[in-house]
């Protein structure tokens, strides 16, 4: 068997654990591979880079992506699919694994749909795909987070500040809850629950009133105040259409200030949660889903994605993997809200 493999979209750690379990994986089943460069993009214009036990070496614990990766989408290009199809006929290839989020999947999906072999790998530090219970990055990022809300803690006790602390997440608060959580935060805002600045203010006049002389704030990226409550930034659009977040805390933290008199300070955590080397669990999630797609594609599975059901790895079809998001359940909040109010 001979694969292509991509990895598209945002990187994040764990991405070299995948690659690395496919090469190794496939190396004792007599598979042979090729790598496509910068996501969809490579498969589109044919650049390619070599794939082997050899380039795939020592990389498990590096973070990105050595095959790079890109935001390219081949079913908005055109002859995108004929393109994918020539490309797999041109390197002698039984099918594609594509190592993505929900742009780079649902590519995959519509290409399936159409009869091209393609199997898939979750990932997102966003964890917000549906079909598997985690997607690769995710715990890095709360790693990442929950580290940075560590030190915050020390500025925010000896001034007596409210600190806001900005993580990603576009329409799930996966990471901000679970940095949250571990962290010890004070509050949180999420996608899912708009939030009412005056709310919040209570909330903190409260606890530093009672409780305590600062606080820490979690903020989503995505996170949306009430209809009409407070302004949000105006967003740029990125190459596909979509708004660049990032910033909103430097509209909360203000309001904050005014509403309450403490002297309130932000930090937007931005990529830093994306780069460097994955966590134990991103390194073993990735291995594993690497193991199951070379299996998955051995088997003929094309048009299915590798998935974790929990402790379990299992397959669901593609379409399946991109429906509806996985957003934080409610129950799971409520739970939080033990410590966030
Ligand atoms: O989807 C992952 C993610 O990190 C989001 O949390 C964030 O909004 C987005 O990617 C940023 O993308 P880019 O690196 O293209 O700006």
């Amino acid at each position: 068997m001979r694969l292509g493999v991509l990895t598209g979209g945002g990187d994040c750690p764990g991405l070299n654990a995948v690659i690395r379990a496919i090469v190794r994986t496939g190396a004792g089943r007599d598979v042979t591979f090729v790598g496509f460069r910068d996501g969809w993009r490579g498969v589109l214009d044919d650049a390619t880079s070599t794939l082997d036990p050899v380039t795939a070496r020592g990389i498990l614990h590096r973070g990105g992506t050595i095959l790079g990766s890109s935001g390219v989408d081949p079913m908005r290009t055109n002859d995108g699919p004929d393109r994918v199809r020539g490309a797999i006929e041109r390197h002698g290839l039984d099918g594609l694994v594509a190592i993505g989020g929900e742009g780079t999947l649902s590519a995959g999906a519509a290409l399936a749909e159409l009869g091209i072999p393609i199997v898939g790998v979750p990932k997102t530090i966003d964890n917000d795909l549906p079909g598997t219970d985690v997607t690769v990055g995710f715990h890095t990022a709360v790693q990442v987070a929950s580290d940075a809300i560590d030190r915050l803690h020390t500025t925010a006790e000896s001034h007596d500040r409210v600190m806001v602390i900005e993580v990603m997440g576009r329409h799930a608060g996966w990471i901000a809850l679970y940095a949250a959580l571990s962290g010890g935060a004070d509050m949180l805002l999420i996608p899912e629950n708009p939030f009412d600045i005056e709310d919040a203010c209570a909330h903190l006049r409260h606890r530093h009133m009672n409780v305590s002389s600062f606080s820490i704030v979690v903020v989503a990226e995505g996170a949306v105040p009430e209809a009409g409550s407070m302004a949000v930034p105006d967003y740029p659009l990125d190459e596909n259409g979509y708004p660049r977040l990032g910033g909103i805390s430097n509209v909360i933290a203000p309001e904050i200030e005014e509403r309450t008199g403490f002297g309130t300070r932000v930090t937007i955590l931005g990529h830093v949660q994306r780069g460097g080397t994955p966590v134990a669990f991103d390194r073993l999630l990735g291995t594993r889903f690497g193991i199951a797609a070379v299996e998955l594609a051995a088997a003929g599975g094309w048009g299915r994605m590798v998935s974790r059901r929990g402790q379990e790895i299992a397959d669901v079809p593609l379409a399946e993997a991109t429906g509806a998001r996985r957003v934080v359940p409610q129950e799971l909040y409520r739970e939080a809200e033990i410590f966030f109010g």
